[in-house]
């Protein structure tokens, strides 16, 4: 593994199983060369042919993993600038390399203009995931502008249309799995709602002929949270292409002479199978990507308060949602909306992070002392990015919100987006904030954002165009500043549910809301989806009073499926029947045993509900050992699914013990993974979870 070197002008990413492959030919262009399957370091060459005719140039057809816009080059660029004379092209040559066993950078300057571009990779030990970002510096002393910088651009191998993976949702439908083949054209998967939203996620999963087990599958996902472009194109050659970062979209960047700028990373890699890219991505995110404090701790069993009580909290009923909850074995309760300044509902409050007195007369510390004493963590919700035109904070600072002098505001669900980018206001959040946990025993924070940013005026900025990213690096700060002063507390990235969970938010914020949707089929669906690219353990999934419209699955149903996840409850336990609270509780026992499978074991997906009217996921340990697979199937038809289940991620030498369907077996992995256990399943709200030990 390691950065090889050849000739001084072919580099080799060797990864665990893959070769990554790019170089400089003799005209000073960069191109890319191979990714996937290792081959000969020997045999790797670099041609430079000449532009075939007038019609046919050779930047413009040639695999790169840096393109500008310039010159005969009329494709997908990477960087588009003007310089001061108002010259709009890019003109590059070679400058030099720096290498090390894990990292690469090749230096490219503009031939005339003091402009450098710098492509950097990092290489991980037993991952084939490459890290990957540009920087660009201004050497001179005039300004630059910039109308589109992207992270990364890929070129995929072969000539064969590629079928791209992305989701394509909505709030309440998170995460959709979409599948496009790509033949001619583009397809662009974008935000332009100021953050990371509820519609597409800011990766690409592509492939020609892959399923979950086999075949060659490349991937990146990026870790940004602001306006995001994946644009994924087929030229009449075949060659499919990739430019992924900031969103072009109402974008520009001035870089001051003598400065430089670091692009968000993009983490790319190349698996056998859909199944193995979700594997190493999630290890790989538990390893490198999570926040440090709570990569490698198992996350609690959480309360939250939301769909029982709304904006209506009071301190008697929350103390007695948490003396059930902590009977339930509920490790955190989360008291969500509803607490501070004058919050009766969406109209008034956002921004007053002060206790309301006539909710909690004697202070939260009476509902904190008591969750305490009852065994468990507390954990508070705030919206820190947003205010109510009726709050405190907007009366004093009407000037603090991204606006236009001579525009009125939306006022999505009554609140305006405060501009973060100004100094004052980041210090107004982090303050609060701070203060908040400095005075209270709060061990957890859900922070939410709950609307798309419009009328991002900001008269502080001298390129207001560049909003979406000085927001989202601020949020990023004030989380990790709030995360060094207090290390106890973990935060999760919540946006009207799963709005805000791509990389780089799951960079910062411990774990993610996945969806307000909590319907127990639907999140079947919506779970796949955000376990994908993203790790299950931050993955957070609640059982709640939704039982699902025409589609009735049971509290043990419900459970099933969010086991699959960061497990929490969410329904009104104070209208639980003594039964469904004994169910909630063994559910929660059991959970408990398995968690550490579901948080840190690898995922193998096997039946998909929306193919097969089954869903069966199995989380397996890391020596194979130990395994819990969750089988689920709700309205199946025809009386036909009598099937043999199979197994995967098994050791075919192993013994393993398992029951299923109040049968016990004892087979080698070989048998369980090949033939498997004659299984039938009939009718609605089926649910099984099945525990599978090695023998001896
Ligand atoms: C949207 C979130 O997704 C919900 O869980 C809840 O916290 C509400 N906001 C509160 O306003």
């Amino acid at each position: 593994m390691g950065v090889i070197v050849k000739n001084n002008c072919i580099f080799i990413l060797e990864t665990k199983n893959t070769h990554y492959v790019l170089g400089v030919d003799k005209h000073g262009n960069n191109q890319h060369l191979h990714w996937g399957k290792k081959c000969s370091c020997d045999d790797y060459d670099i041609a430079c042919k000449g532009d075939e005719n007038s019609n046919h140039t050779f930047l413009d057809e040639i695999r790169q993993e840096l393109t500008v816009f310039g010159q005969t080059m009329y494709r997908d660029c990477d960087i588009k600038a003007e310089f001061s004379d108002r010259c709009r092209e890019i003109n590059l040559e070679f400058k030099d390399f720096s290498s090390s066993e894990e990292q690469l950078s090749l230096t490219f300057r503009d031939k005339f203009y003091p402009l450098e571009i710098t492509v950097n990779y990092q290489l991980f030990d037993d991952f084939d995931i490459i890290k990957r970002w540009t920087t660009i510096r201004n050497t001179g002393s005039t300004k630059i502008d910039f109308e589109k910088i992207s992270s990364a651009q890929f070129s995929l191998p072969g000539v064969n249309p590629y079928t791209f993976m992305n989701t394509n949702g909505a709030w309440g439908g998170e995460f959709l799995e979409t599948k496009t083949v790509l033949e001619g054209g583009y397809a662009i998967y974008e935000s332009r709602k100021g953050a990371s939203n509820h519609n597409n996620s800011p990766y690409f999963v592509a492939y020609n002929r892959a399923d979950e087990k086999n075949g060659d599958v490349y991937f990146a996902s990026l870790a940004y949270s602001g306006n995001f472009k994946v644009s994924c194109s087929r030229d009449l050659y075949g060659i499919t292409r990739v430019v992924m970062g900031m969103n072009d979209f109402d974008f520009s960047h001035t870089v001051p002479g003598g400065k430089s700028f670091d692009t968000p990373p993009v983490y790319c890699g190349h698996t056998n199978g859909i199944g193995e890219m979700t594997r190493q991505m999630n290890s790989f995110c538990t390893k490198h990507l999570l926040p440090k404090q709570f990569h490698d701790k198992i996350l609690p069993v959480l309360y939250n308060s939301w769909e029982a009580t709304g904006f209506s909290v009071n301190a008697p009923q929350q103390i007695r949602l948490a003396e059930i909850a902590a009977q339930t074995g509920v490790e955190l309760f989360v008291m969500d909306d509803g607490w501070f300044g004058q919050r009766k509902d969406d109209h008034a409050g956002l921004g007053d992070w002060y206790v309301n007195t006539e909710k909690f007369p004697n202070g939260l510390d009476e509902l904190i002392e008591r969750v305490n004493e009852l065994g468990m963590d507390f954990g508070i919700w705030v919206e820190p990015e947003m205010v109510n035109a009726d709050s405190d904070l907007f009366r004093s600072h009407p000037d603090w919100t991204y606006h236009y002098p001579h525009r009125k505001a939306c006022e999505l669900r009554n609140q305006l987006v405060l501009n973060l980018t100004r100094s004052d206001v980041q210090n107004y959040i982090f303050t609060t904030l701070d203060q908040l946990l400095s005075q209270h025993n709060i061990k957890y924070i859900k922070w939410d954002m709950n609307r798309p940013f419009s009328e991002t005026g900001a008269e502080n900025l001298e390129n207001p165009q560049m909003y979406s990213y000085l927001h989202t690096m601020a949020v990023y700060n004030i989380v990790d500043r709030l995360k060094s002063k207090h290390p106890e507390v973990a935060i999760e990235s919540c946006a009207s549910g799963g709005g805000r969970c791509d990389l780089g938010a799951l960079s910062h914020f411990d774990q993610a809301w996945t969806s307000d949707n909590t319907d127990g089929i639907d999140r079947i669906t919506i779970q796949r989806g955000y376990s994908l690219l993203r790790p299950a353990k931050t993955m957070r999934a609640w059982v709640t009073d939704i039982e699902g419209i025409n589609k009735p699955c049971s509290l043990d149903f419900r459970f099933a499926v969010a086991m699959q996840g960061a497990l929490g409850l969410g329904g009104n336990l104070a209208q639980y029947s003594t039964e469904d609270l004994e169910l909630c509780k063994k559910n929660i026992y059991l959970y408990k045993k398995i968690r550490n499978l579901v948080q840190f074991g690898d995922l193998y997906r096997i039946l998909d509900i929306e193919n097969d009217e089954i869903s069966f996921n199995q989380y397996v340990s890391s020596d194979k050992k130990e395994s819990v697979g969750f089988l689920i199937a709700n309205a199946t038809r025809f009386y036909k699914k009598r099937i043999p289940l199979t197994f995967d991620g098994l050791d075919e030498n192993k013994r393993y013990r398992l029951t299923i369907q109040k049968k016990t077996y004892e087979k080698s992995g070989a048998y369980l993974m090949h033939v498997g256990i004659p299984i039938h399943i009939r009718g609605v709200d089926y649910n099984e979870i099945i525990l599978i030990n090695t023998c001896e």
